[in-house]
């Protein structure tokens, strides 16, 4: 595993973290959530990632994960970066959603308790809210920094230019942003647009998630809609809609590009992203020990020839999510 400085920080992240979105809530069987993390540790992911909401119910794949870490990892707290969020709806009432000092101040003290943690390592603002005004969220942030609840602040799913705001208010205050986070695919590249420039000028660290696209830029869904996939779980996130011929006939394509690489289609999906250099981590989510292992391996070929990187891109082109 290599280890990327983020951003201009001196906080050092895998090149794949682990992601607890999904598959680690009171409704997932828990065993295999166990094997999960205590594999990927093993394997040099240091970097495990939750929200207050993650789980069904929310919150369950915080004190799942919590349980584990107090249990088997206990002696490696200072080997671990645990980061978690708040930003969507977690609780019922006007205080439980957004991003206002309420909530946030409120949530990380739930987050704490539930996780049985001292402190976060990265502690997010999960989404813009236009209800709030930025000041009052970054103060919050910079406060929570500052009460010692959080070591690093970062930032999912802003407009470019809310962010860099943010990262100005923060700098100011001597408690600058080191990450920000969003959705970075093959297919979906929006970032591409202007947050990639952004954090490269503001030296904020780059983190993706759903570098699969939630599993469909693997070979799970070439043979029908497996009932154990996130799909035929009825997840809400990812649906039968999302998966149409068209699309798998692309997904049909880049296999067999993989396969010329010696790949599976998920390690190269995770190699495309390894190969560009504003890509400081790549949170995946797995279901077994197998797709995380093969998910691990990715990290042994991830150059790709000039010839290779254009046929994905003329694969992909009816596809691409650029706005
Ligand atoms: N900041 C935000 O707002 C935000 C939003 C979303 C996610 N995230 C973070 O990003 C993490 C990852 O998100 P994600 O779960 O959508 O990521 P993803 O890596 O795009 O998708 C993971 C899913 O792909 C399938 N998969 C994984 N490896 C595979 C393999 N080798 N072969 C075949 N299928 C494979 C599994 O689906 P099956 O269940 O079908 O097996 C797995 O659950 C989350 O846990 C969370 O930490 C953050």
């Amino acid at each position: 595993m290599k280890y990327n400085y983020c951003g201009n920080s001196g906080l050092l992240l895998p090149q794949i973290s682990l992601g607890m979105w999904q598959n680690f809530g009171d409704a997932d069987n828990i065993q295999v959530a166990r094997e999960m993390i205590l594999h990927a540790f093993e394997n040099g992911v240091t970097h495990f990632d939750l929200a207050n909401n993650y789980g069904i119910p929310r919150g369950s794949a915080e004190s799942n994960f919590g349980r584990i870490l107090n249990k088997e990892l206990k002696d490696h707290r200072d080997e671990l970066i645990i980061t978690s969020k708040a930003g969507h709806l977690m609780w019922d009432g006007p205080y439980g959603d957004g991003s206002s000092r309420k909530y946030i101040m409120a949530s990380i003290n739930q987050s704490l308790k539930r996780t049985g943690l001292e402190y976060f390592d990265v502690f997010y603002s999960h989404r813009y809210n236009p209800e709030t005004p930025l000041e009052e969220t970054a103060q919050a942030l910079i406060d929570i920094v500052k009460q010692g609840k959080a070591l690093y602040i970062g930032l999912s799913k802003y407009p470019a230019d809310k962010a860099e705001q943010m990262y100005r208010m923060m700098a100011e205050q001597h408690v600058k942003c080191v990450v920000y986070q969003d959705r970075y695919n093959m297919i979906n590249r929006k970032v591409e647009n202007a947050h990639v420039a952004l954090n490269q000028k503001s030296g904020v660290g780059f983190v993706s998630f759903s570098p699969l696209a939630q599993g469909v830029l693997t070979d799970r869904y070439l043979h029908g809609i497996p009932k154990d996939s996130r799909v035929g779980r009825a997840s809400n996130f990812l649906t039968k809609e999302d998966i149409t011929p068209s699309l798998m006939a692309s997904i049909e394509e880049l296999n067999v590009i993989a396969v010329q690489r010696g790949q599976s289609l998920a390690q190269m999906a995770l190699a495309w992203q390894l190969s560009k250099d504003y890509v400081t981590s790549v949170i995946i989510g797995a279901s077994s020990v197998r797709q995380l292992q093969d998910n691990l391996d990715s990290i042994h070929n991830t150059s790709f020839a000039e010839e290779e990187a254009l046929q994905i891109d003329q694969i992909l082109d009816k596809h691409l999510i650029r706005e």
